[in-house]
């Protein structure tokens, strides 16, 4: 009751609730139950038969809310569809169009190529001397141009964009919905609001809507009339489209518009985000910072740019990204899990239509599992094992993040290439403000800047 009785936010949910002596806490709302999950080896154990039964951001037991209704094809996406064949056809259809283990080799070149374009727009401020840099932005312009190319052949973010106006109606759309689906939502907690459109919201939202549905058609067309002027040849689009002539009733638009989006919801602010906080604890970290600078001379070399081949070879930066991963999970909360039957989890009766959320914060921060949780020690990873439900930050189960190879892959070529090109530090002597700010994922509140200078590598490189 207690916790969204003063505040209808979600997100606020990690900390209080991670630090209650309760292991399942339940929150009782007016016409929606929800039940979160913090640390316990049994709870989270009995939490796992819940992965078959799940709806997710946008859809609850009484239906889709008006944003999933609008924005995300009625619920109908990957991300918001409950599980069934649906769902599964979705996820089949993703991995095919784009995340499987051969579309990520084929892909290969958009990811070295923009995180070359990364490393040269940092050049432009710091190659004589330290210059000052927003890390923010470079990371949501890369990870943004890297799925965008990846899915439809476009870049339309940072400098090099060919289409100015095309990039602007798209980024104005991108931020508007990425602002809606990672706001919590008051009428998901309290449905009465769902019946009351205050300060015309729903009109806004239904705007947005065919603004966004417009501009994702448009990409399609695009490419069924062999008119796209794209980066790359194999996109996502390309495949499903070719599909599509052979399966028409199974490969539809709607279901290519939707996966669009909810790839670059579910995939760029995570990845982003994930970046900033793991150069924040590196510069303020320094010892930690030249270790895995170390480590990627040692392997790597000043010659050549780091490339994907050689991440396994760079153990160390791993643990760096897991250690992140465990303090400043991008999704704290997971994503909204729901009963479809009763069950029991720690004790509670849980009825059907009830929403689950999984503590990963707070279960990362477990004094019972972690040795020193709110300590920055990458090296715990060298002689631990930890198992899928000590650390979490992609979920675990058949509703696990399908991106996270994919994450994974873009931010560490990314780090490395940036920590393999460039000298860092703080823009003062005071630490990095590490508070976290609210959101569905957890951003930093204030935005990353540091100071870099040029290495010799990129006398070569570039
Ligand atoms: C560091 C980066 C990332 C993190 C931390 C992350 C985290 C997560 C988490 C926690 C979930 C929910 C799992 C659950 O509730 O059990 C999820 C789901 C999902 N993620 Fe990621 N993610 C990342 C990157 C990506 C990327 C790059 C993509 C794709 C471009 C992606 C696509 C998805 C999708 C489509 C789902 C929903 C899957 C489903 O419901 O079947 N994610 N992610």
């Amino acid at each position: 009751m207690l916790l969204f009785a003063s505040s209808i936010d979600v997100v606020v949910a990690y900390k209080e609730t991670g630090n209650r002596s309760n292991n399942v806490v339940e929150i009782s709302k007016p016409m929606v139950k929800v039940v979160v999950v913090n640390p316990s080896t049994s709870a989270q154990r009995k939490a796992r038969s819940w992965s078959t039964s799940r709806g997710r951001m946008f859809t609850f037991s009484s239906g889709p809310s008006r944003e999933g209704k609008y924005l995300a094809y009625n619920g109908n996406t990957l991300v918001t569809a409950p599980y069934g064949d649906h769902w599964r056809n979705l996820r089949k259809i993703c991995l095919l169009g784009v995340l499987s283990t051969n579309c990520l080799r084929e892909s290969v070149g958009i990811r070295s190529d923009e995180v070359k374009q990364m490393l040269s727009k940092i050049y432009k401020c710091s190659s004589v001397g330290y210059g000052k840099v927003e890390m923010k932005s470079i990371f949501r312009d890369l990870v943004f141009n890297v799925l965008l190319r990846m899915l439809a052949g476009k870049r339309y973010f940072g400098e090099g964009v060919k289409n100015i106006e095309e990039a602007k109606r798209f980024t104005d759309i991108i931020r508007d919905v990425l602002e809606v689906a990672t706001a919590s939502n008051p009428a998901d907690f309290l449905p009465v609001m769902r019946w009351i459109d205050y300060g015309g919201y729903i009109k806004r939202i239904k705007g947005l809507a065919k603004k966004s549905d417009d501009f994702l058609q448009g990409l399609i067309d695009e490419q069924r009339k062999g008119l796209s002027n794209t980066e790359d040849e194999e996109t996502m689009i390309s495949r499903l489209l070719s599909l599509q002539k052979s399966d028409p009733e199974y490969y539809t638009d709607e279901t290519i518009k939707g996966l669009i989006l909810v790839l670059l919801v579910a995939g760029t602010d995570t990845t982003s985000a994930t970046m900033e906080w793991t150069m924040s604890l590196l510069l303020n970290n320094p010892n930690v910072m030249d270790k895995v600078q170390s480590e990627i001379d040692s392997q790597v070399g000043q010659d050549n740019l780091i490339n994907e081949l050689d991440i396994p070879r760079l153990p160390y930066l791993q643990n760096v990204i897991l250690e992140t991963l465990r303090m400043f999970p991008a999704v704290p909360l997971l994503l909204p899990h729901m009963s479809s039957r009763e069950c029991q989890i720690g004790g509670f009766d849980v009825p059907r239509g009830t929403m689950l959320l999984v503590n990963a914060w707070a279960i990362h921060r477990d004094p019972n599992v972690w040795d020193e949780p709110t300590e920055f020690k990458p090296e715990r990873f060298q002689n631990m094992d930890f198992d899928q439900y000590t650390l979490l930050p992609f979920g675990t189960g058949r509703r696990g993040c399908p991106g996270a190879t994919l994450g994974n892959r873009i931010i560490s070529l990314a780090l490395g290439s940036l920590i393999q090109c460039y000298y860092w530090k703080r823009i003062s002597d005071e630490e990095v403000d590490m508070t976290e700010g609210t959101g569905l994922n957890m951003p930093k509140a204030q935005p990353l800047e540091a100071v870099c200078k040029a290495r010799t590598i990129l006398s070569k490189i570039l």
